[in-house]
């Protein structure tokens, strides 16, 4: 195909503003797909993510599109994760295409992922489209959001094209507006083969299938290439486009995308952002490339059934055969027995790993905080990273410790400011920005990973009712008086509840959490202390009372069935508890115990 008959685009938004709907719509207007194949959300692949209605993975579609010009045209979507987590996702597929649609809701404005993903489009040099969806609701103020984004974002939004992804209304503007206004790729068809590898994924019949955008040069089935960084050779067996489903193509030139194969073992063989080139008329320079991404979550997840532990290995080696942003490690505990630490790139992340083992691979599991990744300088000058705050060294071998900081951007309605405000100063944010769009305000915070990890999205949430919008990036480590609490159950330590805290917050969190775990343990037989400790100092004690009565004392004397239902009832909620010494643990405490509120 010529290069300018092809456009290459990616759509970015604020998660529900509309982008996996409009796609659809582009896909449909322009019959990619027959109509009764034509699933809502196409590219949403898996099910979790169409359950959740989040994009997760960096997907692609071709779509043919006969433009008003007489020609038809050749228009690549590159699909993008919305969510904070995956924002390093969505920087690497930028890379490979050369415009956006900037699609906002107009009853609701720019929020803080609006500004940045689309920062990260301009970033990329990006063509940038706007495009004012959800005009049909009555809320819609499409005139307000214009001025909106040429105040808050500074890209001319005169021409931004009203649209309702949901009716398609508009949908034919944004075609013809991708073609005239988005800019024809670049390349040289002459020129040694050097395409980007833009994504990579497990594929249960074809093993790991490659995304990649050509920059120059001519790929064909067949050829033997080469990736740069990782120095490996394959032989192609097949290369495709994807509508979004696979089609069998002769070869790719330069500006078009599509997908090979070529018995590759594992997601891991791959490099996002490595430079692909022919074994034998290699390309002179590589692709600037990017830097793997970092998880910076970890958490322990264990099995409920400690039988059911090789079951869940297995299931997590198939999981990051198809997620090369997952790490895991073997971990003991003395509490949960064996189990796995894991590394994500963020709690969503982490969430819907989670789901995922629980659901596709029916594994019941427990697990743990969510912690950071610290940095521990040791007297003697080494630096450790902790994973596990059951893997803190002895205090009086550490000089001081470091904890990672994020640059949080926060838009949220003026009524809700204040709100907001006492949220992050109470998780020892720093304020760093205040400014107005119209009646929103935009708050920018320098805050500790840790104190947002766990349940600051959902405090958010719930103090300005929705109406709070939120992104991040991690700017840094920092110092700062850090030390492990410790909460012990029945005067046992418990090691999968101990974290680490703000020294100044200690004596709060503790005694929040035992208050929590008071709530969270059922009733024994017997007295059970709960109490948090640093070093041997006890800071916070709660305490659960014995038990008085037999639990099946209430059903009045003869009634057996009704006794019998019980005892079912009790035994299956066994199930989703853990022993502990003599005492019974819920599973879900573990993560609940933290939530502050
Ligand atoms: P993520 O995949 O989570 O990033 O969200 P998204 O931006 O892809 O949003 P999605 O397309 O899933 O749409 C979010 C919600 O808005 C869905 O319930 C859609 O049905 C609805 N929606 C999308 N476009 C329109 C529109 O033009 N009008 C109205 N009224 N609703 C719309």
């Amino acid at each position: 195909t010529e290069l300018d008959r092809i456009r290459n685009f990616s759509i970015v938004a604020h998660i529900d503003h509309g982008k996996s709907t409009l796609a659809d719509r582009l896909i449909q207007l322009t019959g990619t797909v027959a109509q009764r194949d034509m699933k809502e959300q196409m590219l949403d692949a898996m099910d979790i993510e169409r359950e959740r209605g989040i994009t997760i993975k960096a997907n692609s579609v071709r779509i043919e599109y006969p433009a008003k010009d007489g020609h038809t045209y050749i228009l690549n979507l590159i699909d993008t994760p919305g969510h904070v987590d995956f924002a390093y996702e969505v920087s690497r597929s930028m890379r490979a295409v050369e415009g956006s649609l900037l699609v906002v809701d107009a009853s609701q404005g720019v929020e803080a992922q609006t500004l940045a993903n689309v920062y990260q489009a301009i970033d990329a040099d990006h063509e940038i489209v706007p495009v004012l969806n959800k005009i049909d609701l009555p809320a819609a103020e499409p005139d307000r959001v214009k001025e909106q984004i040429e105040d808050v974002i500074g890209i001319d939004a005169s021409d931004a094209i009203p649209i309702s992804a949901k009716s398609g209304m508009g949908i034919p503007d944004v075609l013809e507006a991708i073609v005239q206004r988005l800019p024809a790729p670049k390349g040289d068809r002459d020129a040694p083969l050097k395409a980007m590898l833009v994504d990579s994924w497990y594929d249960s019949y074809l093993g790991v299938v490659v995304l990649i955008r050509v920059m120059d040069g001519v790929i064909r089935k067949g050829d033997t290439i080469r990736m740069i960084k990782t120095k490996a050779t394959y032989k192609l067996d097949k290369l495709a486009v994807l509508k979004p489903q696979m089609v069998d193509i002769a070869e790719l030139g330069p500006g078009e995308i599509g997908v090979f194969t070529a018995s590759i073992k594992q997601v891991r063989d791959t490099r996002v952002g490595d430079t692909i080139t022919h074994e034998r008329a290699q390309c002179a320079t590589a692709l600037p490339g990017f830097k793997p991404a970092q998880p910076v979550v970890f958490c322990g997840l264990f099995p409920v059934d400690s039988a059911e532990f090789d079951a869940l290995r297995d299931a997590i080696e198939k999981l990051a055969l198809n997620d090369a942003s997952f790490s895991y490690e073997m971990e003991t505990s003395a509490a949960l027995g064996f189990g796995f630490r894991c590394g994500f790139l963020g709690l969503l992340h982490l969430e819907v790993v989670r789901d995922r083992l629980e659901r596709e691979y029916d594994i019941d599991l427990i697990t743990t905080a969510p912690s950071v990744v610290y940095h521990i300088h040791m007297r003697d000058g080494e630096m450790r990273e902790l994973h596990n705050p059951a893997d803190m060294p002895d205090l009086t071998l550490v000089n001081h410790i470091e904890e990672p900081r994020i640059k949080a951007t926060i838009m949220v309605p003026d009524d809700y400011l204040g709100e907001v405000l006492k949220l992050c100063q109470d998780r020892r944010g720093i304020q760093l920005d205040l400014t107005y769009a119209g009646s929103r305000a935009m708050v920018v915070y320098d805050l500790p990973l840790n104190e947002v990890v766990f349940d600051f999205y959902d405090r958010l949430k719930s103090v300005t009712k929705g109406y709070a919008s939120f992104d991040y990036q991690i700017t840094g480590y920092r110092e700062d008086v850090l030390v492990k609490m410790s909460i012990l159950v029945n005067d046992e330590p418990v090691d999968a509840l101990s974290l680490m805290v703000h020294r100044d917050r200690a004596e709060m969190r503790g005694r929040a959490m035992c208050e929590k775990l008071k709530e969270l343990i059922p009733r024994h037989m017997f007295k059970i202390p709960i109490q948090a400790a640093i070093g041997g100092r006890v800071i916070a004690r709660e305490t659960i009372a014995a038990l008085r009565k037999d639990v099946t004392a209430k059903c009045y004397g003869g009634d057996v069935t009704r006794k019998k239902k019980l005892l079912e009832k009790q035994k299956a909620g066994k199930k989703k508890m853990r022993q502990f010494g003599k005492v019974e643990i819920p599973q879900q405490a573990f993560i609940n115990a933290l939530k502050m509120d």
